[in-house]
């Protein structure tokens, strides 16, 4: 991988993520009027080949909002993949145009064959089921402001811990930094993948699996809430079985510590009822916001800008 590249939380250090939720602090200390030339000149390429509203939107008001510039598409229907175009072609053209791509793509490892196959850096928005390393970076940061601390919160993710790449991504960004006990709540047929509970560790790591959200209330420190994600089902008749596994609505948080926080990278469907956003445990509209800042911190990076 190239210097500038950010594709898996996987290939980042302690001190690499520490990096990013530094300069995200910085970026929020500086007025916007004084980041508005930080990119002059500089042209982001956003190809979203998948939905999205934060991300794509975040980062092209993060380009923006530092004085860069952007092209791109949000739906692979609007390029010349769909006349039949290679994938490697499209990005060798795109590399004429900017100087650094942010990829979402539904397959898994698109954005490291775009990293690996092209020059400029390469941030991935969303592999698949895989990673999505932007949205973790945002919700460290999330969770520095909120507890100054990483090590020792206890966390409870609910829902697709199958398919979800927010979970995949945040869970192996905790262990990093030595969060050893975590409670996983999902369907039987939507458990958290195998390979993500062996990662090695040289401490002790413990999860408690269980189908009921009741037990994390109590227990938590954060509990992060995902959508059941109906485009990952190769079988529609078994996400209408799971569809409605969780809803989490503020009479259920009565047992729940003063200080837990509740975080969803959204969208939301049902699982997380409007009653909760009045709640004091509600986070994920700060996960929004400061996830323009962090996809600020994250272009500055790239560009070598010192704050
Ligand atoms: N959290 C997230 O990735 O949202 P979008 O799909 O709207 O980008």
């Amino acid at each position: 991988m190239k210097k500038h590249d950010l594709i898996s939380m996987h290939d980042l250090t302690v001190d690499d993520i520490q990096i990013y939720l530094n300069t995200a602090a910085r970026v929020e200390e500086i007025p916007l009027k004084d980041r508005f030339t930080l990119l002059q000149g500089k042209i982001m390429a956003s190809l979203f080949f998948e939905a999205s509203t934060r991300t794509r939107l975040s980062f092209e008001a993060a380009m923006y909002r530092l004085g860069g510039n952007v092209i791109g598409f949000a739906e692979q229907a609007a390029t010349s993949i769909s006349k039949g175009e290679s994938f490697s072609d499209t990005i060798h053209t795109v590399e004429n145009y900017a100087d650094v791509i942010v990829i979402r793509h539904p397959k898994e490892g698109t954005s490291r064959h775009a990293a690996q196959i092209s020059y400029l850096p390469v941030i991935n928005a969303g592999d698949g089921t895989n990673q999505h390393p932007t949205q973790t970076l945002l919700d460290l940061y999330t969770i520095v402001k909120s507890f100054k601390k990483i090590e020792g919160l206890r966390i409870a993710f609910v829902g697709d811990l199958k398919y979800s790449r927010t979970v995949h991504s945040l869970l192996q960004a905790l262990i990093k930094f030595r969060v050893n006990e975590f409670m996983l709540v999902s369907p039987d047929s939507l458990c958290l993948p195998e390979y993500l509970k062996r990662i090695e560790t040289d401490f002790p790591v413990t999860f408690v699996e269980t189908r009921h959200l009741e037990d994390a209330i109590p227990y938590a420190d954060i509990i992060y809430m995902t959508r059941i994600q109906r485009e990952r089902f190769p079988d529609q008749i078994e996400y209408e079985k799971v569809k409605d596994s969780y809803c989490l609505n503020a009479k259920m948080l009565k047992v729940a510590q003063n200080t837990l926080k509740i975080l969803h990278p959204l969208p939301r469907v049902n699982e997380i009822a409007p009653d909760v956003d009045e709640t004091p445990h509600a986070e994920y509209f700060q996960q929004v916001k400061n996830g323009l800042i962090m996809r600020q911190a994250i272009l500055l990076y790239v560009f070598e800008v010192q704050l």
